[in-house]
């Protein structure tokens, strides 16, 4: 069935559209964008859409599914269903299952059970190392082959530099990227939050910036002297911020992102030793967060990832010290996210670039345009909706999340993955 959205706010960044339009979608495709168009054939549905914003679909560059290996912390249809909930139309899911996502199995897996789910499109992103433990390389070829589109050992470092600048070499001959978990695990050991005045009073062992900031350092240095493309996941501090500025600058092939708690939060939240804060990197001093916005404001930042970490309450209802590390993020990042054009830090176009025209872009996949001829992966939010965050009532299994009781403002009301209503607000 054909559907004509009528009247909605269209912003799409990728050509500097931002008006009121039409979008007829026919066979699950973007049939046409124009000022207004009727049904004349009475078998349209036709939505009406003033006073909303519709989007070229959310990308989530940084998701954690955690099959195969961890359903119990969530699986890829509660994952995808989350997606679709918070206006994600394609998602990159993360290794660092069980077993990791080092082989062409496990990523033909992926695959297969995201077609069966048949929501949003999920794309792998393949270890690095085998098992991800930073001694060989996994077999890059076969893995994109089998549908990888990036390789990260996230939530570990790769320690040996020789394995990192072979890593870079090869995903670069592929034409893929290179996405390091950047942190020095000798500067981290022991740590449970940030390194600071707030650590030093709990009495708890601390994370260092240096921590993270070392490695991207590293890093940097590679992606020059290598030209391969690197981008650093999970932005924390301001160091890693300015050195990423200056690495731009230079013309180093490099992206980065940053996840909505890192820009609205900071260490003071850990004073409570709620669990719900443990996340790594660990969220950091005001003066961090304040770089952090600012390197969104400037491009520095390309993209806001949710970095969804699902955890059981077994994982994570225990003393902080055991806790596991991780926000469920999919279903509040774009009302966080809006926080930030509400400030006055960035237009609508530009965060729906990094929430969606940039992801795609980096990761080399369809998608973050609205486009004629191409997909209809479509996203729907109300801008003057507030609702109150309740992850008891969410799709992800995952209930961890630091922003329960809050009050945000705009509501995903609809998403749509080739033509196909997957969420629906009612
Ligand atoms: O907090 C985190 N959780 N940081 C990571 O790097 C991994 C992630 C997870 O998988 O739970
Ligand atoms: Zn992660």
């Amino acid at each position: 069935m054909s559907i004509l959205l009528k009247g909605g706010r269209v912003v799409d960044p990728s050509r500097n559209l931002d008006g009121v339009k039409d979008i007829l979608i026919e066979e699950g495709k973007i049939a046409a964008i124009a000022d207004s168009m009727d049904d004349t054939t009475g078998e349209t549905r036709v939505v009406h859409l003033e006073g909303k914003v519709v989007l070229p679909g959310l990308v989530d560059m940084h998701t954690h599914l955690r099959e195969p290996g961890y359903e119990y912390k969530e699986t890829i249809r509660s994952g995808s269903e989350a997606a679709a909930a918070g206006g994600f139309t394609s998602i990159a899911c993360m290794p660092n299952t069980d077993p990791v996502n080092d082989s062409r199995a496990v990523t033909e897996y992926i695959v297969k059970r995201a077609g069966e789910c048949n929501l949003v499109h999920v794309y792998p992103v393949a270890a690095i190392s085998l098992r991800s433990e930073g001694r060989t390389l996994a077999e890059f070829g076969d893995l994109k082959e089998a549908g990888a589109v990036a390789f990260s050992d996230d939530g570990k470092p790769v320690v040996d530099s020789g394995l990192m600048r072979r890593a870079l070499e090869y995903a670069s001959s592929l034409g893929l990227v290179i996405i390091p978990h950047c942190e020095d695990l000798s500067l981290s050991a022991g740590g449970l939050m940030n390194e600071g005045r707030i650590s030093t009073e709990l009495g708890l062992p601390g994370i260092p910036t240096l921590a993270e900031e070392v490695m991207i350092a590293r890093d940097l240095l590679l992606a020059e002297y290598t030209g391969a493309a690197l981008h650093i996941s999970h932005v924390s501090s301001a160091g890693s911020v300015r050195m990423i500025r200056n690495a731009k600058a230079r013309g180093i092939p490099v992206t980065a992102e940053t996840a909505p708690h890192y820009f609205t939060l900071t260490d003071e939240a850990l004073r409570d030793f709620d669990p719900s804060f443990k996340v790594n990197p660990p969220l950091r001093s005001p003066l961090d967060r304040k770089a952090i916005r600012e390197g969104l404001r400037d491009g520095t930042l390309d993209v806001i990832a949710t970095d969804h970490a699902p955890h059981a309450a077994t994982d994570k209802e225990v003393e902080f010290e055991y806790a596991a590390s991780g926000i469920s993020g999919l279903e509040t990042a774009l009302a966080l996210s809006l926080r930030l054009v509400d400030d006055g830090l960035l237009t609508l176009s530009e965060l729906v670039r990094k929430m969606s025209t940039n992801p795609a872009k980096i990761l080399n996949i369809p998608g973050g345009a609205l486009l004629p001829g191409a997909d209809a992966d479509i996203t729907v939010f109300d801008p003057d909706r507030s609702w109150i965050v309740d992850p008891l009532s969410w799709r992800s299994k995952g209930k961890n999340s630091p922003f329960f009781g809050w009050t945000l403002k705009g509501k995903v009301l609809m998403t749509l993955v080739k033509g196909r209503v997957v969420y629906s607000e009612d």
